[in-house]
């Protein structure tokens, strides 16, 4: 399950990765397109938002920064009308970028699937926290799951390999790790982890507990072993490594945020990173310029991977050699 590139992309993605990292430029860019989200999590409030004063075009931002990897995300996107066209405008910006949508999944029909694709998205990131129903529940969308499980082997065994599957692992799902990566292997597609965190709501009842804390960590190492069974799991061993002590401590220093990660909220104005206010106008945001919150306060996968030890195997991992 590589990810779906040719190789002249590869290599311009390779020689753009070069060029971002002498630069210190941003390697991506998560453009937040809208704040409004249908869903109900109860770890989010996007959804409690109404605000419909969003940018139209974002492909000033594309070219300012002009990034490795553009992200799609919100709110949910997939609730904008024009996201579509917002896809198309930003692939035909010139130089090479790798184009996701992350998205819960609620919105994907087929002809939606295609539509992104043709338009130029390399990725759909489906946001998958369990192997099931329960997926309904934590959304609060009824027949979520078994929509996206009519859906998305079928697009796969069609050709379309786009998917990933976007999963925070916390108290709640530790035990469906295994069944999710196995669910994603089935479905022909990769899966990615991340971290809870309560800068969002305050919701601090996902967190591990300190007497859950060793049954965490036996997850986090048998996950270890599921990589290298299955070989869909994009996320780094560090990161499962590391998971247990920032449940411990709630915090983890060492995050780029606002450096090699930038976030741009639906009016143009630039935050380190999802959670944190913002800093500046993207017309006016000189990354390189800025010193970073380091917050510490998260262990998000935007923030963790870029800080895994990039050894041998990792290299492999991430050029899709191994
Ligand atoms: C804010 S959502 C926006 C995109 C889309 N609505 C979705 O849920 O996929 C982006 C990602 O953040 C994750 N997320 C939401 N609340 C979170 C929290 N409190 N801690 C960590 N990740 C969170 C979601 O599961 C999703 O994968
Ligand atoms: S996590 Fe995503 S789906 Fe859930 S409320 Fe937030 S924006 Fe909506
Ligand atoms: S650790 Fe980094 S990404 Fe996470 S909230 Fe703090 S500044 Fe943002």
């Amino acid at each position: 399950m590589k990810i779906a590139l040719s190789p002249m992309d590869k290599f311009r993605a390779a020689g753009k990765f070069v060029d971002l990292k002498l630069n210190r430029r941003p390697l991506s860019v998560s453009i937040e397109v809208t704040k409004r989200c249908n869903a109900r999590c109860d770890f989010c409030d996007y959804w409690k938002i109404s605000d419909r004063d969003e940018m139209t075009d974002f492909t000033d931002i594309v070219r300012r920064f002009d990034p490795l990897v553009v992200v799609l995300t919100g709110g949910e996107p997939m609730i904008r009308r024009d996201l579509v066209p917002i896809i198309q405008s930003i692939k035909d910006v010139p130089g090479f970028r790798y184009i996701t949508v992350l998205t819960h999944g609620g919105f994907l029909t087929e002809a939606k699937i295609r539509e992104m694709v043709n338009a130029g998205v390399h990725q759909i990131n489906i946001s998958m926290n369990y192997p099931d129903a329960r997926q309904d529940q934590e959304r609060g969308i009824p027949g979520l799951f078994e929509r996206l499980s009519k859906t998305v082997p079928k697009m796969v065994k069609e050709g379309h390999h786009v998917f990933t599957f976007a999963s925070m692992l916390m108290v709640d799902n530790m035990h469906d790790a295994e069944p999710l990566i196995r669910l994603a292997h089935s479905w022909g597609i990769n899966i990615a982890f991340s971290g809870y965190n309560d800068l969002k709501n305050g919701n601090q009842k996902h967190f591990v507990s300190p007497e859950k804390m060793e049954e965490f960590r036996k997850v986090c190492a048998r996950i270890i072993q599921l990589k290298r069974e299955y070989g869909n799991v994009m996320t780094s061993d560090w990161f499962f490594e590391t998971l247990p002590t920032f449940y411990e401590k709630r915090h983890l220093d060492g995050c780029t945020a606002g450096k090699y990660m930038i976030h741009v909220n639906p009016k143009g104005m630039v935050q380190p990173c999802a959670e944190l206010p913002a800093v500046a106008h993207y017309s006016e945001y000189v990354p390189q310029a800025y010193a970073g919150p380091n917050c510490g306060k998260c262990f998000d996968s935007c923030r963790a991977e870029p800080q895994a030890p990039l050894t041998l195997r990792r290299l492999g991992e991430l050029t899709g050699l191994i």
